[in-house]
């Protein structure tokens, strides 16, 4: 069987390599895949959001089965034209993957739908933005409507900065078309947790839960990115509020987009806060996180290209979906100045015997030799029965792997551990 994984960082790595396991898979591409994957698939060099090219290279290739892994071209369409093809996918078609691809979508619905998320304001002139920012309780959460690099909120702690910030996206245009229209939303408190599910819009089946570390710095200091480190399972994510994000959160969504005419199948991510008035939406994802990929997909027991396959053909509540009941913890190593200013092309060398544990996310391979080539490099991943041991063991893997100007973060997992204690 031939696969094909649209995408190129860390997450896709850690699909290709669970996809590995099943002999049944004889080829996998990766378009455009990088240098690090080299081992795991055939990396061919058609950027992910040239659809086009990617339906017409999965039907020049005769490929049996295409996974399309990040949320550009999701929402540019990419499934609905490899469907059309012919192809079978995993992934949402755009007309669901707008979940994701439009913040006024996902605010309106789940308003519409009494699914539970910061109270908000949709605005589509600078002028009455500005306005209700006079009175705005603040803090203040100001979004860009659209995809924005994971770059598109931010939290105004002041008149002044949100001010700043509606005028960035929306005047100055810094997001583009994105900040055409803006939420102004209520500021939630409380842990964040990360729940992907598979669903194929009758089931909805939650994967293991996750902690994302968003900030650059340790203690959750310094600048937002794309995420420095990822644990599993999230210890603030007891089975309790597990059942209420069921009732109140998950099942009403599917249900919702059925309800819109936009069944939603591949992978939902929810992105969640745990108020002191419940859990609350924060964001949606129509596709896997990165790097929560990173820690939830090894913890998986089940074959994950079967599971994929039952949600493509709606048969996922007849299929198993198991988890180990270990942890997982996976460390980012960046080049140093992400997310802002970084060197790449220094030599990356990962020992062979760990190389099953490494995701590679910015690697390219210049004259026989694998040099970094991004911001985010790698992420390198443990499993061990207690969280504790994962977090150890997660660093002294790190010490393994070298390159000049490598930096990450020493507290992946910190706080999680303290939360396990406190309970
Ligand atoms: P996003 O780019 O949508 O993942 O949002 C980035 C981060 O902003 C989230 O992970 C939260 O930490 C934070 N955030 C987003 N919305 C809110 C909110 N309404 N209240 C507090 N924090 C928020
Ligand atoms: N880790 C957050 C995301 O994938 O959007």
């Amino acid at each position: 069987m031939k696969v094909l994984v649209v995408g190129s960082g860390g997450r896709e790595h850690a699909i290709i390599k669970k996809i590995k396991e099943n002999n049944a898979v004889t080829e996998i591409f990766a378009l455009p895949g990088n240098g690090g994957m080299a081992n795991d698939a055939v990396c061919v060099n058609i950027d992910a959001k040239d659809i086009h090219s990617v339906a017409q290279f999965a039907v020049d290739n005769k490929i049996d089965y295409a996974i399309v892994a990040p949320d550009d071209p999701l929402v540019l369409g990419a499934v609905d034209l490899l469907e059309d093809k012919g192809i079978a996918c995993f992934g949402p078609r755009a007309n669901a993957a707008i979940i994701e691809g439009s913040k006024v979508f996902s605010k309106n619905l789940m308003k519409k739908y009494n699914i539970p998320t910061a109270a908000y304001e949709v605005f589509n002139d600078l002028d009455s933005a500005l306005k209700y920012l006079e009175t705005a309780p603040i803090p203040t959460v100001i979004k860009a409507d659209g995809l924005a690099l994971g770059k598109g909120v931010i939290i105004a702690g002041s008149r002044e900065e949100a001010k700043e910030a509606v005028v960035s996206m929306m005047q100055d245009k810094v997001f583009g078309k994105s900040g055409d229209n803006i939420v102004i939303e209520e500021f939630l408190t409380g842990p964040e947790v990360s729940v992907l599910s598979f669903t194929d819009g009758k089931t909805v089946v939650p994967m293991i839960s996750s902690m994302d570390h968003k900030r650059a710095g340790d203690n959750d200091t310094g600048l937002n990115t794309g995420g420095m480190g990822t644990i599993a399972p999230n210890p603030y994510y007891t089975a309790e509020i597990a059942e209420k994000c069921m009732e109140t959160i998950f099942i009403p969504t599917i249900e919702a987009m059925n309800k819109e005419g936009r069944t939603f199948k591949g992978c939902l991510y929810f992105g969640l806060m745990l108020t002191p008035n419940g859990p609350k939406v924060i964001e949606y994802n129509c596709r896997f996180g990165d790097p929560e990929t990173q820690v939830v997909l090894p913890l998986l027991e089940s074959d994950l290209l079967t599971v994929m396959q039952a949600v493509t053909n709606e048969t996922l509540s007849e299929t198993e979906v198991k988890f180990s009941s270990q942890s997982a913890c996976c460390v980012i190593m960046a080049s140093e100045g992400y997310p802002v200013k970084y060197e790449k092309g220094f030599e990356l060398t990962i020992p062979a015997e760990i190389s099953d544990k490494v995701y590679v996310a910015g690697a390219k391979i210049n004259d026989g030799k694998l040099v970094t080539n991004g911001g985010r490099v790698l992420g390198v991943t443990a499993v061990n029965k207690t969280l504790k041991d994962a977090i150890n063991d997660a660093y002294l893997l790190v010490k393994d792997i070298h390159f000049t100007n490598a930096f990450y973060r020493k507290d992946i997992g910190a706080k999680a551990l303290k939360a396990e204690e406190g309970r």
